[in-house]
């Protein structure tokens, strides 16, 4: 399947039929589309329709919700997140009937993956690039596809816990309570890997990372491909990564067979990774899921250092130095009132500013939510890097829960030329 336009999942230029439900601003700007559409309604958290005022929607996002009889697994009612009404628009035109298009794209994904194909999908973190974790020709075919060098190991995604069998060794009680608590969810384990597992998947360790994402798009689509699914961030090796099906298509396109769009991830972030397999239970790459979640259930816990140190082997490749990169250099400062007469930069704010700014400002979050930041903050990334600009310019965040993690991307996205350390 080519990745045309036309051909991506369920696309298609249907009529709606249905009657407009909802009111206010966005009827006014929207009456020809704004509709309820069968079982699919447009509200913004926090409100009930009727709607009133658009501002407020855009700062913080617009919520689908939709009744999906999911195949596989037991999950009906979703919601699909966007950052913008245009997006919201531009899914109700491709899944116009959301209960009959969704399970349909996700069978037709499933089969693919199913033999051996690469499919493109939504989790709660990033989008993920897929494949057969079984099949190695399959798994060889993401590190193509992405550029990705092979001594970095990939997430092996699970729907159900009995799936782990053919994939770990020694799931252990903490490992077990972990996963009762926290799946499915953002956080990745690295336990023992089962020998069936290959070592392409692995880079060779004996070590296997395992994940159950939330989405139930994911889940769904992991169940009925009936496999344990290998998937890294669906970008360009070292890039950003993404967080909607439109980010994936930019980098993507025409190297993978799929990308099943369930609008923009929640969390924005890629999971924490959690080793169980080291000396003490070590965090290897920081997500949502942060020390305070787990100290609870892993007292000697650390924070692995998170920079390596020029030639010495890494315990995750993952923290590599540079990643997660713009091709603007990005650069991080402690204050940004010297940056305000600058029309070629890009400056990222995190909350509002009593400064005024002559170039480009994104704010990931206008009321200093580090929660939002992170859902807002890979977009935000792209969305400055298509400017031309000079450069990017931002602020760490308080280093507290989701805040560590997003002040670790934004330090491996920085430029390495002027960052200290
Ligand atoms: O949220 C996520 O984790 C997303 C979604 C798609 O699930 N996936 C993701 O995959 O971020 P990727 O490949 O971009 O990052 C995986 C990270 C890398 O830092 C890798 O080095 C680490 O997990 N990793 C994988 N297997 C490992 C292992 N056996 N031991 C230590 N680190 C491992
Ligand atoms: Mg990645």
């Amino acid at each position: 399947m080519s990745l045309s336009e036309e051909s991506v999942f369920g696309y298609s230029k249907m009529m709606i039929s249905s009657v407009v439900t909802t009111s206010g601003v966005l009827y006014r700007q929207h009456a020809d589309l704004l509709h309820e559409i069968g079982d699919l309604r447009v509200y913004v958290k926090g409100q009930t329709i009727p709607l009133h005022g658009i501002d407020y929607h855009l700062e913080d996002g617009f919520r689908l919700s939709a009744n999906i009889p999911y195949p596989a697994i037991v999950s009906s009612g979703s919601t699909f997140f966007f950052h913008t009404i245009e997006e919201v628009l531009a899914f109700i035109r491709r899944f116009p009937h959301p209960a009959v298009h969704i399970p349909k794209m996700i069978r037709e994904a499933a089969g693919l993956l199913a033999s051996g194909k690469l499919v493109a999908f939504p989790t709660e973190t990033v989008y993920g690039l897929g494949a057969d974790a079984t099949n190695v020709e399959a798994v060889k075919r993401i590190f193509t596809a992405k550029e990705r060098p092979t001594f970095d190991p990939l997430i092996v995604h699970i729907a159900h816990l009995e799936q782990l069998n053919g994939v770990v060794l020694d799931w252990d009680d903490r490992a077990q309570t972990l996963a009762e608590h926290f799946w499915p969810g953002p956080l990745t384990l690295v336990v023992k890997k089962d020998p069936a597992i290959d070592d392409l998947v692995t880079a060779g360790s004996w070590t296997v990372a395992v994940r159950m994402p939330a989405n139930p798009i994911a889940r769904s689509l992991i169940a009925l491909s009936g496999k344990p699914i290998a998937a890294p961030s669906a970008n360009l090796f070292g890039q950003t990564s993404p967080t909607s099906a439109a980010h994936v298509h930019e980098q993507l396109a025409g190297r993978i067979d799929a990308i099943v769009d369930g609008g923009s991830c929640t969390v924005g972030i890629e999971s924490t990774v959690l080793s169980l397999v080291s000396e003490v239970p070590a965090i290897l790459r920081p997500g949502k899921i942060g020390m305070k979640e787990l100290l609870p259930f892993l007292p000697d816990l650390v924070l692995s250092p998170q920079i390596g140190v020029g030639g010495a082997p890494l315990e995750s490749p993952g923290l590599l130095d540079t990643h997660y990169a713009p091709k603007t250099p990005l650069f991080l400062v402690e204050d940004l009132s010297a940056y305000t007469r600058r029309k070629d930069l890009g400056i990222l704010l995190f909350e509002e500013s009593s400064l005024s700014f002559e170039g480009e400002v994104i704010f990931i979050s206008r009321k200093a939510d580090p929660l939002e930041a992170a859902r807002t903050l890979y977009r935000a990334m792209r969305t400055l890097d298509q400017k031309g600009l000079t450069a990017l310019i931002a602020k760490r965040l308080p280093d507290e829960g989701i805040g560590l993690a997003i002040n670790n991307r934004l330090e491996k996205a920085a430029s390495k030329d002027l960052v200290k350390r």
